[in-house]
């Protein structure tokens, strides 16, 4: 089965292919990084005019790189929330249209389920890293709106056991960024400069260490972060010693509690198998470390190459795999889909 994926949750217009939910036929993302970057974050009216011109290219370039034309797909899936309304509308609306065209069901995804489920895609993963995760599995969602750890029994059947109380990781990541004058979207600049810093530089705090609660909170290591630097007569030269152990020390406060968390939970409630997804899991230090734990836990960790770490299409033409196998009937295909920035996980 050929499933469509079309993803336009936010600032990335992105299409795939996928054959029976595991093999990638093409995988194509549009990034609108250099139009949102002089406003230092997404701007969502900006955010939806540019799918508009995107989609339909990006969705040929995909069918192109496949040899495929539309009748030879069985399926589309569509991310229809969370997200951004305008943005997910464009998407939503052009699966729709295409589905009709070409009389093939739709299936309306969550987003972030389809990051929860992004590893069960065959891929060329990085060492220790790769590999299909055996059911049931703890599932880490860390991105730009999320932090969640859910116990995931099949595709479907999930249970939250822990979130962020106030900020996001990713949104942690992006405002400290800010505050250090490095570009938008400011995650991977930390990264790149942490790997010239010391990361014991300064002891940013870690929040919640309770052992019995395995939600999240990453507002305090922001403010400590900004005390630190109105601390100082004058911000570090990015190029500087400095400037890399504040961005070292800050990425190993958030990395020392995602992997804190998550691999408790795991030993906790007997999991041989955790995924780690969602922009942030792009991050070298949190996948080095998550590895690490792993391995002296003897867990298998599971998280995927970059590409299908950050946001993508192939995620959601898989999980719509999961959804439109042997389900064509009523309320596939259906035309009263609608974009939620709410949306529950499931079928829609
Ligand atoms: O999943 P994603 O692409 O979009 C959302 O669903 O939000 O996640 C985006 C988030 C942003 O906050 C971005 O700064 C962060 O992922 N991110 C990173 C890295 N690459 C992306 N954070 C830390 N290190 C990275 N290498
Ligand atoms: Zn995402």
């Amino acid at each position: 089965m050929i499933v469509l994926g079309i993803e336009s949750s936010c600032d990335e217009t992105a299409a795939a292919l996928l054959c029976d939910g595991r093999q990638i036929l093409s995988n194509k993302v549009a990034s609108q990084i250099p139009i949102h970057a002089r406003y230092g974050g997404v701007v969502p009216e900006l955010a939806s005019r540019n799918h508009i011109v995107e989609v339909l290219p990006v969705v040929r370039s995909c069918l192109e790189e496949a040899g495929l034309g539309l009748p030879d797909i069985d399926g589309i899936a569509v991310a229809a929330g969370p997200g951004l309304v305008g943005s997910l509308l464009v998407g939503v609306e052009v699966a729709k249209a295409l589905a009709y065209c070409v009389d093939r069901p739709l299936v309306g995804v969550n987003h972030i389920e389809a990051h929860l489920t992004a590893p069960l895609i065959d891929y060329e993963g990085p060492q220790g890293l790769s590999g299909t995760p055996n059911f049931p599995y703890l599932g880490l969602v860390v991105s730009g709106g999320h932090t969640h750890l859910y116990e995931v029994e099949a595709v479907g059947s999930y249970k939250l056991i822990g979130a962020t109380r106030d900020d996001a990781a990713g949104e942690a990541f992006d405002k400290v960024a800010k505050m250090l004058g490095l570009p938008y979207p400011g995650g991977v600049q930390i990264d790149r400069a942490a790997r010239r810093g010391d990361a014991s530089a300064i002891r940013f705090p870690r929040a919640l260490p309770r052992k019995d609660s395995f939600d999240f909170s990453f507002s305090g290591v922001k403010t400590a972060v900004l005390t630190y630097l109105s601390g100082l007569d004058t911000l570090p030269e990015e190029s500087s010693e400095a400037f890399a152990d504040i961005c070292a020390s800050f990425q190993e406060a958030v990395v020392d509690v995602l992997v804190n968390k998550t691999f408790r939970a795991a030993r906790k409630h007997g999991f041989k198998d955790v995924v780690v997804s969602g922009g942030v899991s792009a991050n070298s230090r949190l996948r080095a470390r998550a590895l690490e734990v792993a391995n002296s836990n003897g867990i298998k960790v599971h998280i995927p190459p970059i590409r299908l770490c950050t946001d993508n299409a192939a995620m959601i033409a898989g999980l719509g795999h999961h959804y439109l196998v042997g389900k064509k009937g009523a309320g596939f295909g259906q035309s009263g889909l609608n974009a939620s920035s709410r949306l529950p996980m499931g079928a829609h």
